[in-house]
């Protein structure tokens, strides 16, 4: 990154996004994402060593979604190593988050952790290890940001009383083998998982690791061998932002996360981590201000990876 001020970019960045608003749409798949005004937003940056800036809505909760598959994801590496691959893949889909096309074809086994027959996968995984694997991934991100964070209850109902997809595509894995467990009770743990409440500040530091070799300089904690950060990072880069990762890469050049919630969370390895929020999705699901913020940033600051 140049010598610049972080504040001076957040600043520049916040003006450049303006005429972003009004182009894309709150997700309404789950109505209660949709009572979310499209208005807000917000953006941290907290680096590996220590500093940390704000601007906007950045203090706000809101719903972090998908992000939370990182976290997750994080946990099955951790606990299982290589052997979860034997149950999920590592490529790009190339189709939508939800679908669940490729997975008859290619016999149960999703193509990556960050599509939601991936994630499901992964909640699967962790179900062999906790009976509540929300709770497992909300604590895991409470440690890295160092607050007690909740799951919104009403959020996760909401989801669940429309998740006819996620059902499908949990019997077809059930049916394949993939999943182990009961489809029903994988999906409702999913969804539960997916109601987290994160602010962009929160977000910044729990992401910390994945930009600090593994080490959370908020927990002081080594949480992942740096192997294994270097290798979720790949993944991020290659299939965080499904099936327009690379529209994303070609703007941003930074591993990445997104959320239906209008979250994106980038990490500039090395040196920091920044966390965008703005609700109005584009059609991929991903937040239209956060990637022209984060295009922005990465710009501004020259800190693509690419
Ligand atoms: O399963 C779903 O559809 C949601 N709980 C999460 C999807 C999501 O966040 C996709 N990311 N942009």
């Amino acid at each position: 990154m140049k010598a610049l001020s972080i504040p001076d970019v957040l600043a520049e960045v916040a003006v450049l996004v303006k005429p972003h608003f009004g182009k894309g749409r709150t997700a309404d798949y789950i109505p209660q994402l949709a009572t979310v005004p499209g208005t807000k937003f917000g953006m941290a940056v907290r680096t590996v060593d220590g500093g940390e800036h704000v601007i906007g809505d950045a203090d706000e909760g809101f719903s972090v979604q998908s992000i939370t598959k990182v976290f997750a994801l994080g946990l099955a590496l951790n606990r299982l190593g290589d052997e979860t691959w034997t149950r999920v893949g590592k490529e790009p889909s190339g189709t939508p988050f939800n679908h669940l096309s490729l997975l008859e074809a290619e016999q149960g086994v999703p193509r990556n952790p960050f599509i939601n027959a991936g994630a499901l996968a992964v909640t699967d995984i962790l179900m062999d290890v906790t009976k509540d694997p929300a709770a497992l991934v909300r604590d895991f991100a409470g440690f890295l940001c160092d607050e007690r964070l909740e799951i919104d209850p009403t959020v996760a109902a909401s989801e669940l009383a429309n998740a006819w997809q996620n059902r499908a595509i949990a019997s077809l894995m059930r049916g394949k083998g993939t999943l182990h467990h009961d489809p029903e009770s994988v999906v409702a743990a999913y969804c539960r998982q997916c109601a987290l409440t994160m602010s962009c500040r929160q977000l910044a530091r729990a992401f910390l690791p994945l930009a600090a070799g593994g080490f959370s300089p908020v927990a002081q904690e080594t949480v992942f061998p740096e192997r294994l950060t270097r290798r979720l990072n790949a993944l991020l880069l290659t299939c965080g932002i499904y099936d327009s990762v690379g529209n994303f890469a070609y703007r941003v050049g930074l591993p990445s996360k997104s959320g239906v919630g209008g979250g994106v969370v980038s990490v500039i390895p090395g040196k920091a981590v920044v966390a965008v929020w703005s609700p109005e999705l584009d059609r991929f699901g991903t937040s239209v201000v956060g990637t022209a913020a984060l295009e922005a940033f990465s710009q501004i600051t020259n800190c693509s990876v690419l």
